[in-house]
C-alpha cells in the first residue's frame, strides 16, 4: 500500500514537503501516525487503495517522497475530490476549490500533529500539461522542480543532515506510473520497466545523454543499463542522431528496399565472419523466433535445446524457463503457451555438456538446434565454462542439430564480433539485437548461406515484417557499426577497463563491508550477484539474496546511480562513461552497501 509511507514519524514531515510546510524535528516526531492517517481519511478512503506498496515501500529513503504521494493520492484517489481520472488521466486539474478538502485534511493533520507549521499557501507552479495534477492557488506544490527550490528542499536538507542522504523527489514519475496504469497494464510495456523486484518507484525518463539519464522530476541518473543493452556509444551519440534525423527527412518507412540494408548487412557480415547472409527484423524476439523456425524448416525436426536462465525474447516455444523478466518475476514459463508448444522446448542446465550429450542421444534425430546465450546476459552475467561452447558445437555437428549463438546482447558487445569472436566458436545461425539497429527496433538472424536460403522467397520457411529493414534503424545502425569498426582497439580497450574497475571496485567494497558478493563481467556487462557462490548457471545465480540486491538498487538509485532494476539483469556501460563515473559509482556504492 502507498500509505505505508505513513506507517512512520518521518512520513510526516515527508507529507510537508510538497505542501509547503517545514517541520521541526519535534514536531515530526511526535505527529506520528495520525495526521497522515488523517490525511488520507480526509480525502477518502480511495487513496489507500492505489494497490500494493512496492517491497520496501516504507523504506526511509524511498519514504522520503511518500509524503508527497501521499497528498497526490489525496486529491486523486477521492471521488468528492474529482476522481482519479480527472486529477490524473486526462490532464485534468486540480481545481482550487478541490483543493480545500486536501488542504483541509492536511491542516486536520497538522493540528493533530501539532508543532507543523504551514509557513506559505502559494502555489508553486504546477507540473505540466498531461498528466499532471495541478494546484494553482492552495501552496501544494506537486512539482519536483519547485519542491527543490522551495521547502521540500529544506525538508531534504533536514532529511539528508539526520540520513546521510540527499532524497530524491519523484512526485511527477509517480504521477505519470499512476497515469499509465490507466492505460498500459502495469503502466509498462515490458515487465522489468516496473521496478517490482527492487521496490520503488520507476523514474520516467525525459531524455538521455552519454552516460546519464534524466527523469520527469529533473533527476539526473549515471545509466548502468543503457536501453538494455544498446547505447554502447552513449546516449543520443551526436552521429547517430544526425543519422536518423537525415533518414527521417527521407522518409520513415517505405515497405520496399533501400540500399541501407545491403550496407548495414554488409558491415554485420565483416564483424561476423560465420554470417554469410541475414534477414533484418524489428526486434531480438523476431530474431529468435524466426532462426529457430528456420532451423526446424532446415532440418525437418521439431525438438529445440535451450538453457535455464536464457531469454531468447518472448515467442511462445522459448518462454520455457527463460530468464530475464521470466525469472525476475519468478514465472517458471509464460500461460498463453500450450503444452504442445512447450514440449518441444528442451530446456537444460547451462554449462553442462553432458546433460546436452544425455538429451541428444535420447531423441538423436529430433532436436532442430541447440539455442544459447554464449554469455548468460538474462539470469546476471554467466560466462560460459571453458570449452562449454565448443562442446555444444561438437555435440550439434555430430547429431546433425544447428547451433544457434543468441548475440543479442553479446553481439558487438562483448567484442565487435560478438561472443563467437571472443570463444572461437563458429555457429550455424546467430541472433543479433540492441546494437546492431544503434538504438532503434532492430534484430537480425543470418549464418550459413545455405541454411539462410532455405527463407522465403528463395525457399519454403516463411518470415516477414513490414517495418523489416526499417530506413531509421538501418541508419542508427549502420553509423554506430561504423564508428566501432572505425575506433575497434580504443572502444573495447576502454571498455574493458572501465568496467573492470567499476566491477572489481564495487566488489572490493563488498569485501570490506563483509557482504557475500560474486561478481561475473565479460568485457562491458557485468552483474553482482548477492550470494557467495560461485555462479555458473541459473540454479547458483538464483542462490542470490534478491532481497538484499533490491535494497542496493534501491540505495543506488537514491544516490543516483541507475543499475538494471533486477538480480537476473546485466549491467552495462558505455564508451561515455569514464573516470569521473567510476569514481561516482564507487562513491554511491560504498554508501549503498551499507544501506
Ligand atoms: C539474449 C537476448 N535474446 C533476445 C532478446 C529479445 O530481444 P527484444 O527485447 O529486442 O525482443 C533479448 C532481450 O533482452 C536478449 O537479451
Amino acid at each position: 500500500m502507498l500509505f505505508g509511507h505513513a506507517e512512520d514519524s518521518g512520513a510526516l514531515a515527508r507529507g510537508g514537503e510538497g505542501a509547503g510546510v517545514v517541520a521541526s524535528e519535534e514536531a515530526v516526531a511526535e505527529a506520528g501516525d495520525n495526521a497522515v492517517a488523517e490525511l488520507a481519511q480526509g480525502a477518502g478512503d480511495e487513496a489507500q487503495d492505489f494497490g500494493e506498496g512496492p517491497p520496501g515501500a516504507a523504506d526511509e529513503l524511498k519514504g522520503c517522497e511518500g509524503g508527497v504521494g501521499a497528498v497526490i493520492e489525496a486529491f486523486v484517489g477521492d471521488e468528492g475530490v474529482g476522481d482519479e481520472d480527472d486529477a490524473v488521466g486526462e490532464g485534468g486539474e486540480v481545481e482550487a476549490g478541490e483543493n480545500l478538502l486536501a488542504q483541509g485534511a492536511l491542516e486536520r493533520g497538522v493540528a493533530e500533529g501539532g508543532g507543523l507549521v504551514v509557513l506559505e499557501e502559494e502555489a508553486d507552479e504546477a507540473v505540466a500539461e498531461g498528466a499532471d495534477a495541478v494546484v494553482e492557488e492552495q501552496g501544494i506544490a506537486l512539482d519536483g522542480g519547485a519542491l527543490g527550490g522551495g521547502h521540500g528542499f529544506i525538508v531534504c536538507l533536514w532529511h539528508a543532515f539526520y540520513t546521510g542522504w540527499m532524497p530524491r523527489i519523484l512526485t511527477r514519475s509517480r504521477q505519470l506510473q499512476l497515469r499509465a496504469e490507466r492505460f498500459l497494464p502495469g503502466g509498462v510495456d515490458s515487465p522489468v520497466r516496473a521496478f517490482r523486484a527492487v521496490g520503488g518507484d520507476p523514474p520516467f525518463v525525459t531524455h538521455a545523454e552519454g552516460a546519464y539519464l534524466w527523469d520527469a522530476d529533473g533527476n539526473k541518473y549515471l545509466d548502468f543499463f543503457g536501453s538494455w543493452g544498446p547505447m554502447i556509444l552513449g546516449h543520443a551519440f551526436p552521429p547517430v542522431v544526425e543519422a536518423i534525423r537525415q533518414a527521417a527527412g527521407r522518409g520513415a518507412s517505405f515497405g520496399a528496399s533501400t540500399a541501407a540494408e545491403a550496407d548495414l548487412a554488409e558491415l554485420v557480415t565483416r564483424c561476423f565472419p560465420s554470417v554469410e547472409k541475414l534477414r533484418f527484423v524489428s526486434s531480438g524476439t523476431e530474431a529468435c523466433m524466426s532462426a529457430v523456425r528456420l532451423a526446424r524448416g532446415f532440418t525437418g525436426r521439431n525438438f529445440v535445446v535451450k538453457f535455464e536462465g536464457c531469454y531468447h525474447g518472448h515467442s511462445d516455444a522459448m518462454l520455457v524457463k527463460a530468464g530475464s523478466g521470466v525469472a525476475t518475476l519468478g514465472i517458471p514459463g509464460s500461460a498463453g503457451v500450450p503444452a504442445e508448444t512447450a514440449m518441444h522446448t528442451l530446456a537444460l542446465p547451462f554449462n553442462d555438456l553432458d546433460a546436452v550429450r544425455a538429451v541428444f542421444e535420447a531423441r538423436p534425430e529430433e532436436i532442430a538446434c541447440v539455442i544459447v546465450e554464449p554469455v548468460v546476459g538474462n539470469a546476471g552475467t554467466i560466462p560460459p565454462a571453458e570449452g562449454y561452447l565448443q562442446g555444444l558445437r561438437a555435440i550439434t555437428r555430430e547429431f546433425g542439430a544447428l547451433l544457434i549463438l543468441d548475440e543479442v546482447m553479446t553481439g558487438f558487445r562483448v567484442s565487435l564480433g560478438g561472443a563467437q569472436r571472443v570463444y572461437g566458436v563458429e555457429p550455424d545461425l546467430t541472433t543479433l539485437g540492441k546494437i546492431v539497429g544503434g538504438g532503434l527496433p532492430c534484430g537480425a538472424f543470418g549464418g550459413r548461406a545455405e541454411v539462410m536460403e532455405f527463407l522465403a522467397p528463395l525457399g519454403p520457411v516463411y518470415q516477414a515484417g513490414t517495418l523489416s529493414g526499417n530506413p531509421l534503424a538501418m541508419a542508427a545502425g549502420i553509423t554506430t557499426l561504423r564508428e566501432l569498426i572505425a575506433r575497434e582497439g580504443e572502444i573495447y580497450a576502454g571498455l574493458e577497463r572501465t568496467a573492470a574497475a567499476i566491477a572489481e571496485g564495487v566488489a572490493g567494497l563488498a569485501r570490506e563491508a563483509g557482504i557475500g558478493m560474486t561478481t561475473n563481467r565479460v568485457g562491458s556487462m557485468f552483474t553482482w550477484f548477492f550470494t557467495e557462490q560461485a555462479v555458473r548457471d541459473f540454479a547458483s545465480a538464483a542462490t542470490s539474496d534478491t532481497v538484499a540486491f533490491g535494497r542496493f538498487h534501491r540505495a543506488m538509485l537514491e544516490a543516483g546511480v541507475w543499475l538494471p532494476p533486477s538480480q537476473y539483469e546485466a549491467a552495462f556501460i558505455s564508451t561515455a562513461h569514464g573516470d569521473a563515473e567510476v569514481a561516482m559509482v564507487l562513491e554511491a556504492a560504498r554508501g549503498a552497501l551499507r544501506a
